[in-house]
């Protein structure tokens, strides 16, 4: 038995918009077909979450109170909220402190964390910071971005990949040899012309002229994205298992980053794992950045044991990128026989 306080994921919840948008409406949009964008990216459908006055928190709020309700404890408990998104509410206040206060979490501080699609692994870690220094008891990370609102429309490169979405995990100290064990983070910022969105900032406020030349929306140059993504993703992947002894073989799951399916294939094959054995949901919600890897862990949540081994693996714009390697703490009980989805359909209360 391990007496070194860890981190644990002890809760997962989520919240997708009931819209979706299909390869098919897309097609209707911009000069693009089904064909093409399934081959080259493996999606079919993104979530959409649309109506005035709903912004990240809006999702965010409502994955968090699926993290709540499913550990049973009330946001009173909550010692901090950690909020992974590159489209914020607004500048400030932080969306964090939206989530806070939509939840009544009033024993919490919290702050936004800007790490594009690494968001939520940077905020899992820096979240697990907390719980192994003893500041935090409980820790909600949520991962939530409604990518649509920076999305160009009118740009068939860009605007077939991404969709909207949010979930989050809690985490809690373990001292029973669960919850992350091993992480190699990174950034180089010398990417960054490569996959920005450079208006509304600082830099370049918003002006007519920013509106007009597009600047609000994300720009990707995606060749040049693809090809470090790939060898950035799997060059950390396998450095975990090689740091932790592990072999394909030991690895339950890999939980990737969706933003492409070929360079998740491509990931797996480095890491020695088959198909089987990755979490691949990108088909249905697209990119939707920081929300992807919880996402998967939500869909997957009852199928993982107390122990299983999982790498989590993720790159991003700025570049950002980055790999996780923990022990599941937990057997999630049963799977609820309504079935139904954390959606617009069947909203929680918040
Ligand atoms: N429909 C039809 N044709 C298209 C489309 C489309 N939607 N988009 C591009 N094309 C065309 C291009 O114009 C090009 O045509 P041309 O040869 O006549 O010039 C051709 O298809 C090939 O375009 P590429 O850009 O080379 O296509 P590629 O195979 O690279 O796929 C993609 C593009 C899917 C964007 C890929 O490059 C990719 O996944 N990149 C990495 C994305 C990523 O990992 N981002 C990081 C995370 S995102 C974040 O941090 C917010």
């Amino acid at each position: 038995m391990s007496h070194i306080t860890r981190a644990s994921i002890t809760a997962v919840g989520h919240y997708v918009p009931e819209t979706r948008l299909t390869n098919q409406d897309l097609s209707q949009m911009v000069d693009t077909n089904d064909v093409w964008i399934r081959s080259r990216t493996g999606i079919e459908e993104r979530r959409i979450l649309t109506g005035k006055g709903k912004g990240t928190s809006y999702m965010a709020a409502r994955a968090g109170r699926e993290v709540l309700l499913k550990r049973g404890i009330a946001p009173e408990e909550l010692d901090a909220i950690i909020v992974a998104t590159v489209t914020p509410d607004m500048s400030f206040p932080a969306t964090a402190c939206l989530v806070q206060a939509e939840l009544g979490a009033t024993g919490a501080w919290g702050f936004d964390l800007s790490a594009a699609c690494s968001g939520f692994l940077f905020a899992l870690n820096t979240g697990a910071g907390l719980i192994e220094s003893g500041r935090a008891a409980k820790v909600l990370v949520i991962g939530s971005d409604k990518m649509s609102s920076i999305t160009d429309y009118t740009d068939r490169k860009t605007c077939v990949l991404f969709g909207d979405g949010a979930a989050g995990v809690l985490l809690e100290a373990d001292n029973e040899g669960y919850g992350l064990i091993d992480s190699e983070l990174n950034v180089d910022g010398r990417g960054w012309e490569t996959l920005c969105m450079l208006g509304g900032g600082s830099l370049n406020p918003t002006t007519h002229d920013t509106v007009d030349r597009k600047m609000h929306y994300l720009h990707q140059d995606g060749q040049a994205v693809f090809k470090v993504a790939v060898k950035g993703m799997a060059d950390v992947a396998v450095e975990i298992m090689k740091r932790n002894n592990l072999t394909g073989d030991d690895v339950r799951y890999l939980v990737p980053h969706q933003a492409n399916q070929r360079i998740i294939g491509a990931v797996a094959r480095r890491m020695g794992l088959g198909l089987d054995r990755v979490m691949l949901n990108i088909s249905k919600y697209g990119n939707t950045t920081a929300a992807t890897i919880p996402l998967c862990l939500h869909e997957w949540e009852h199928e993982l044991r107390k122990g299983d081994r999982i790498v989590i693996a993720a790159f991003g714009g700025g570049f950002t990128w980055g790999a996780t390697y923990l022990r599941w703490a937990y057997n999630a009980a049963p799977v609820p026989t309504n079935g139904v989805e954390n959606s617009e359909k069947a909203e929680l209360d918040v």
